[in-house]
């Protein structure tokens, strides 16, 4: 079965490449399950609970998130009451949203995806590995197909969490850089790995925000309002094959489109 990840979406642009090629991508790339990370669909800055909405209703099964998830004050109340959004797992469980869901995917298969966050030039949080591990403990063992959305600045960590679930969980994908990285392989366990599946929105940009202003921000230290960039739309998303059976990949490809 084919799983679809697409990487942060990033203000209207991203949302905009999503409304336009999703229905395409999911009956071209047979794809059974679909999941976005979304930190970032409201002008770059957090997701509202209209825009969450929005992306649901494009098609769109399960939306992960990041540090930014807690930008707009809005989407506070909108978590508990709706799993299908996830904020990483290992923020305190006293906060609103859960890091787990398990759903069915369109051919009924069961579907854990887990959101978790890095520790290394991020926020503080608790320990993502730890987390992992509390959170594949307390899944049903029937439930084998596992995504794990692993949001973090450093490749090293990433690296790390997914020869740490190797074997345990069908992908590791990275999330937050913004840049899609050309190392998506099956680790020897069976686990789908790529450090960053990149952004969905404007490339035209650094990393998605508008360009002058980020160098300016550089130039003088200064803490400079960004704007969300309006050009250089791509759509940038990982595609995981994984046999319903044993919960184990057997394929990972990019997939990016304009
Ligand atoms: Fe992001
Ligand atoms: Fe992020």
């Amino acid at each position: 079965m084919n799983i679809l990840f697409i990487g942060d979406i990033f203000a209207s642009v991203g949302r905009s490449l999503v409304a336009r090629h999703l229905q395409d991508i999911i009956s071209s790339e047979k794809i059974q399950l679909a999941i976005a990370n979304a930190e970032n669909s409201a002008g770059g800055f957090g997701i509202t609970p209209l825009i969450a909405q929005e992306l649901f209703s494009m098609g769109l099964d399960v939306l992960t998130s990041g540090n930014h998830i807690w930008d707009k004050k809005e989407i506070f109340d909108y978590l508990p009451r709706n799993p299908r959004l996830l904020r990483p797992a290992n923020y305190p469980d006293e906060l609103p949203g859960c890091g787990l869901l398990v759903t069915k995917a369109r051919n009924g298969v069961q579907v854990a995806v887990m959101d978790l966050q890095g520790r290394v030039h991020m926020p503080a949080t608790d320990c993502p590995f730890r987390k992992a591990d509390v959170l594949l403990a307390s899944l049903d063992a029937h439930v084998k197909v596992r995504i794990v959305d692993f949001h973090a600045e450093v490749t090293s960590e990433k690296m790390a969490m997914g020869w740490h679930l190797n074997g345990r969980v069908s992908a590791v994908l990275g999330t937050h850089t913004h840049v899609p990285t050309a190392d998506e392989r099956v680790l020897s366990g069976g686990t789908a790995y790529q450090s960053d599946v990149g952004m969905t929105g404007p490339y035209d940009s650094v990393i998605g925000s508008e360009k002058t202003l980020a160098v300016r921000r550089f130039l003088t230290g200064m803490p400079i309002r960004l704007d969300s960039a309006k050009t250089g739309g791509e759509l940038h998303a990982t595609v995981v094959t994984v046999d319903p059976q044993t919960g184990h990949a057997v394929g990972i490809r990019r997939f990016s489109c304009r």
